[in-house]
């Protein structure tokens, strides 16, 4: 029952590479997880062959108010792609969306997310690198938001400005992933990282090649009750990940890969230790020591 977001606002940082394979490696923990892309590209429904249907939706039966409308069109347009991992592809409810009076702010897709995480384990959204009411939509009802920066001066920069617009629309956690990070120690993969660890405020650079999750303050970030963690797990460029998107398959669905995989369920376990820690009971805790201990799986 806990949703979370995938965004920047650079395009290629490897979003729906981490929505994809984050999505599966909870279906492959037995957590039933819905998949929603929220792109107009439709990357992620392409890696998983649902056909586009052009043909505007009706929203003429199904319930009697809006909400109850919305909500079964939207069930009805899920399906699922593999054991466990369900997706909805959202350019198949685009007239609805466009009928939503809310969609200024996404309010009423929000509402009809929320209540699809009754029915699932986990939602994650995949999202476009543009702003807009899809976003919106996306961080009203999420309790994470997870933010791929991979090793470019622009993505860090489109990061903190991600996070300034969502640090408005929610309270949760952030978490900062390293994507696209270069096996082999080159001068620009030293140079990414300096890079990084100047945008974090006082020890927040200790962060890097820290074994856990490691909550970090931002340089350039308006305060906010947001709190952001830079991951333990740095996924690694392969070009075997870069092919499986033409096979159409995700890295649980190739043999040869185990330490990519191994990243991915790690990244997992984290978001997991990350959703426990955001529930509202252990907030009323003392903040400081729960974080630490549900962190320290
Ligand atoms: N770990 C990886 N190693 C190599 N190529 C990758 C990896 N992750 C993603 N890619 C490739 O990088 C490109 C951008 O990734 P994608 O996930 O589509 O980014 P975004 O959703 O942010 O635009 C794609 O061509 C994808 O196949
Ligand atoms: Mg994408």
């Amino acid at each position: 029952m806990s949703v979370v977001t995938v965004s920047n606002l650079k395009g290629g940082v490897g979003k729906t590479a981490l929505a994809t394979n984050l999505s599966h490696a909870f279906a492959k923990r037995m957590c039933e997880t819905l998949l929603i892309d929220l792109d107009p590209q439709g990357d992620a429904s392409t890696l998983f062959e649902i056909v586009r249907h052009v043909q505007a939706t009706t929203l003429d039966s199904l319930g009697t108010n809006l909400f109850q409308r919305f909500l079964s069109q939207t069930k009805n347009e899920i399906r699922e792609v593999r054991d466990g991992l369900y997706l909805l592809d959202v350019r198949r409810l685009s007239a609805m969306l466009q009928a939503d009076p809310l969609t200024g702010e996404g309010k009423l897709f929000s509402r009809v997310i929320e209540s699809l995480s009754m029915n699932f384990d986990h939602i994650v959204i995949d999202t476009p690198p543009v702003w807009g009411n899809a976003h919106r939509a996306a961080f009203e009802c999420s309790d994470l938001v997870i933010v791929p920066v991979d090793p470019s001066e622009m993505s860090v920069r489109a990061a903190v400005g991600l996070l300034n617009r969502v640090s408005e629309d929610m309270a949760g956690a952030a978490l900062l992933v390293r994507t696209l990070v270069q096996s082999r120690a080159t001068r620009v993969s030293r140079e990414s990282t300096r890079h990084l660890q100047a945008t974090f405020e006082g020890d927040g650079d200790e962060a890097i090649g820290n074994c856990r999750p490691k909550q970090v303050s931002l340089k350039g970030l308006s305060p906010s009750s947001l709190k952001i963690f830079l991951s333990s797990v740095a996924l690694p460029r392969s070009e075997i990940v870069h092919l499986l998107s033409y096979r159409k398959k995700t890295i649980y669905e190739h043999h040869a890969l185990s330490f990519i995989q191994n990243a991915y369920t790690l990244l997992a376990k984290e978001v997991e230790a990350l959703f426990a820690a955001c529930q509202p009971e252990v907030e009323e805790e003392d903040e400081e020591s729960s974080f630490g201990e549900l962190l320290a799986f």
